[in-house]
């Protein structure tokens, strides 16, 4: 097998998936804001330290996806690199590497990042990452997505793993489809066939090696404001059989973005989902369904830390169990 291959297979081992803390530094001030903790370079150098380094950590989690400013801060009491003491810790370290979204036409987003792109991405990996992952975001919503976005949208995400397979970094390739707004499940279905069919069709046309990637999708859910809401059994169904229909039998796992859903949802969607008999390991790639609880058990108090890791690992542990339908 090759490196990439022997890599992407490891992130999406059974019993263990993905912990995706690469909020960027806005997003990050903006939860933090939210539970009235201070956002600084330490404040979240502090929180991603108290996160990583929990007990156990490596039984549940095979690899972490980091920002670049994380990437460069330290576990505190050893002075390694995140990337030098994750990979202590045998968990595969992972770079965000897109440069976030630009508009495109009045209401829809592509994703920017490639000038330059291989120059940082080697960099990254001289540094450790193994890993790294770009999120494009399609927009339900009155006439949209449009074909023309998803297709802008599709060929970013082949140029980008072509770049990264070429510096042997597996690409974690996110095309999500956002659950906010109205929309049915069935339309959540129809926009995120189309999705995964150009998808497909340009990582296939830019000769990506599909055995060297992880996908990053959302699942197949009711917009969070339709009247209709899905349940868990018919979530994971249309979810599989959308998946069946476009994603190859080559692709090693399915690593599901939890997408802002609730924590316990995102954990049972993925329990029902491996239920099935399917070609790719299903695993998560949570940020908010990984890491909520925790930051809310923490909430900034240094009296709470303990407390929050703890809850950090049950939340860990039930996502891993998940991984082989255990729950
Ligand atoms: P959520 O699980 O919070 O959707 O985040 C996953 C992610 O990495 C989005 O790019």
């Amino acid at each position: 097998m090759s490196e990439l291959s022997i890599v992407a297979h490891k992130m999406v081992e059974k019993n263990k998936g993905i912990l995706a803390a690469d909020e960027s530094t806005p997003t990050c001030n903006k939860r933090f804001k939210n539970l009235k903790i201070e956002s600084t370079p330490e404040s979240r150098n502090f929180y991603r330290n108290f996160l990583f380094t929990s007990l156990d950590i490596e039984k549940y989690i095979s690899g972490i996806i980091l920002f670049d400013e994380t990437f460069y801060q330290t576990e505190l009491s050893s002075g390694m690199t995140f990337p030098e003491y994750l990979i202590s810790k045998d968990i595969l370290p992972g770079i965000k590497v897109d440069k976030g979204l630009e508009d495109f036409g009045s209401s829809e987003k592509l994703t920017q990042g490639l000038d330059g792109l291989s120059k940082r991405l080697a960099k990254y990996y001289s540094l450790g990452a193994r890993f790294a992952k770009w999120r494009a975001v399609i927009t339900p919503g009155d006439g949209i997505p449009t074909d023309d976005c998803i297709l802008a949208n599709a060929k970013n995400l082949a140029k980008y793993a072509v770049k990264c397979q070429q510096t042997n970094l597996v690409p974690i390739v996110e095309p999500e489809v956002l659950m906010d707004g109205s929309h049915t499940i069935d339309d959540s279905f129809d926009i995120t066939s189309r999705t995964l069919n150009t998808v497909f069709d340009q990582l296939q046309k830019h000769k990506v090696n599909l055995q060297g990637i992880v996908l990053k999708p959302n699942m197949v859910l009711s917009g969070y404001n339709c009247s209709y809401q899905a349940d868990i059994t018919e979530v994971a169904e249309k979810t599989i059989n959308c998946l069946s229909a476009h994603v190859p039998a080559e692709v090693p796992g399915i690593a599901f973005l939890s997408g802002g859903q609730p924590d316990e949802d995102a954990t049972m969607h993925l329990n029902e989902m491996n239920k099935y008999e399917t070609d790719w390991n299903l695993t998560f790639s949570y940020g908010r369904a990984l890491q909520q609880p925790a930051l809310k058990a923490w909430s900034g108090k240094l009296e709470n830390v303990e407390k929050a890791q703890a809850v950090f690992i049950d939340t860990a542990k039930a996502n891993s169990l998940a991984t082989a339908a255990g729950l």
